[in-house]
């Protein structure tokens, strides 16, 4: 038998007996079926996406973007564009092998010292760059995790931290705690007591609800029990005040910092930051470090090009702008009576209920020109699927303002829809 091309998986009558069928139709029965929307050119504030898709035709309309991760609207910034061809014209296409044998060139040195000095508070840190956060997390969650004697992570931390946990030696144990329950932490870490501390995995934005864990009680816990800390900062890098600017005095000792260049810096690829034991370790048994091949010049030029803008006070405004129009969307989202849960920042959950009420309504959306994705289980708990909006700095009043009206009516429409 032939292997069935993707679009072809739909007449599932024709393919009885492939062993994969049962899992796609109950995630067809409870309206997870996932589909990728395509989505032309880069990823700014308007898109011309596909609004309907059938064997004879395509229908796509130009939206607004409401679910890009480009925060900071860099992914087109022509610095960058020129970071990236410079780097490619002198480098290469590829790295040709990974860091340990042969991919390690000055470019990625380079984007190391630079991800150093972009911390200029905190001169004691080293910095590791990894191909992507995906990889960063089950690298630095699996090794340190086993060299710490057990991980105890937020019950909301990405998916990548959760696969990390499934790598770890069946001799090392990890928990989840309930999201940004301290108390639970403590109880589970007075149960467990990891002989070398532990680490304690979370996030400084959470990707999906917007909010943070309550910093100052947790640096608070972490003096108390010498536990070290990986804080995922993948969606607040550059994008949302750095810690010292929360109320901290600084990052705090036996912490690893984690972030990705393909959200808010408008590029690809990641980077560990913290002390140096901590980097040499991650080089010698990080297995997600030594066995990839590293990033490739165009890549590394571009993110040292997003880490220049970030330093760069004639681009300070957008962080600020990002800020102030977050601000205003959760504002007024709540004013006309939508719940958005804890969020903080430019990552706003417009919380719906069913899978099939979010996927109504962001559907419905799409067809009015607004791209705002439902968000259901497994990637959030039951109950709370949702609209996940992710805001950039390229965004005006009048733009939220006019997707909350078509907001309004979608989800009006469904609630006088019987059925
Ligand atoms: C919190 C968090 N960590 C890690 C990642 C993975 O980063 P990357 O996309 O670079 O693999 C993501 C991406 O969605 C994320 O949201």
């Amino acid at each position: 038998m032939s292997v069935p091309h993707s679009s072809d998986i739909r007449d599932f009558s024709k393919l009885q007996e492939n062993p994969f069928l049962p899992a796609l139709e109950a995630q067809r029965a409870q309206g997870l079926f996932r589909v990728p929307l395509e989505l032309d050119g880069a990823p700014g504030k308007w898109i011309q996406c596909d609004t309907a898709v059938t064997s004879e035709k395509r229908t796509s309309t130009r939206c607004l973007n409401l679910a890009s991760n480009n925060s900071l609207d860099l992914a087109g910034h022509p610095p960058l564009l020129h970071r990236a061809s410079e780097a490619m014209e002198r480098a290469g296409t590829g790295s040709g092998g990974s860091r340990l044998l042969g991919g390690s060139q000055p470019l990625h040195t380079a984007l190391e010292h630079a991800l150093e000095r972009y911390r200029p508070a905190f001169p004691a840190r080293r910095a590791l760059v990894f191909n992507t956060g995906f990889q960063a997390n089950l690298t630095v969650v699996s090794a340190l995790g086993e060299a710490l004697g057990g991980v105890f992570a937020d019950k909301l931390a990405h998916a990548s931290v959760a696969e990390g946990l499934r790598l770890l030696p069946r001799s090392v144990p990890f928990h989840r705690f309930a999201h940004n329950d301290l108390d639970h932490l403590e109880t589970l870490l007075k149960q467990h007591q990891p002989k070398s501390g532990g680490l304690v995995v979370t996030e400084t934005l959470f990707s999906m609800d917007g909010d943070h864990p309550p910093f100052e009680a947790l640096c608070a816990l972490q003096k108390k029990y010498g536990f070290w800390m990986l804080l995922d900062e993948a969606h607040s890098t550059g994008a949302y005040p750095h810690l010292h600017e929360r109320g901290l005095a600084g990052i705090p000792e036996r912490t690893v910092l984690l972030g990705t260049f393909g959200k808010a810096l408008g590029s690809f690829g990641a980077y560990v930051s913290g002390p140096a034991e901590i980097c040499d370790y991650l080089i010698n048994f990080g297995r997600g470090f030594v066995f990839s091949t590293s990033l490739p010049p165009a890549v590394v030029g571009a993110n040292l090009g997003a880490l220049e803008a970030l330093t760069d006070p004639g681009e300070s405004w957008r962080p600020a702008k990002l800020a102030a129009i977050s601000a205003f969307a959760r504002a007024e989202l709540n004013r006309r009576g939508f719940q958005t849960g804890a969020a903080v920042g430019h990552i706003i959950p417009v919380l719906l209920g069913t899978p099939e009420e979010a996927v109504t309504v962001s559907a419905a959306l799409l067809r009015a020109g607004f791209h705002a994705p439902a968000i259901r289980p497994p990637t959030v708990p039951a109950g709370t699927s949702r609209l996940r909006l992710s805001l950039t700095a390229a965004f005006e009043e009048a733009d939220v303002l006019s997707f909350l009206d078509a907001l309004e009516v979608a989800v009006q429409d469904i609630a006088g829809d019987p059925s």
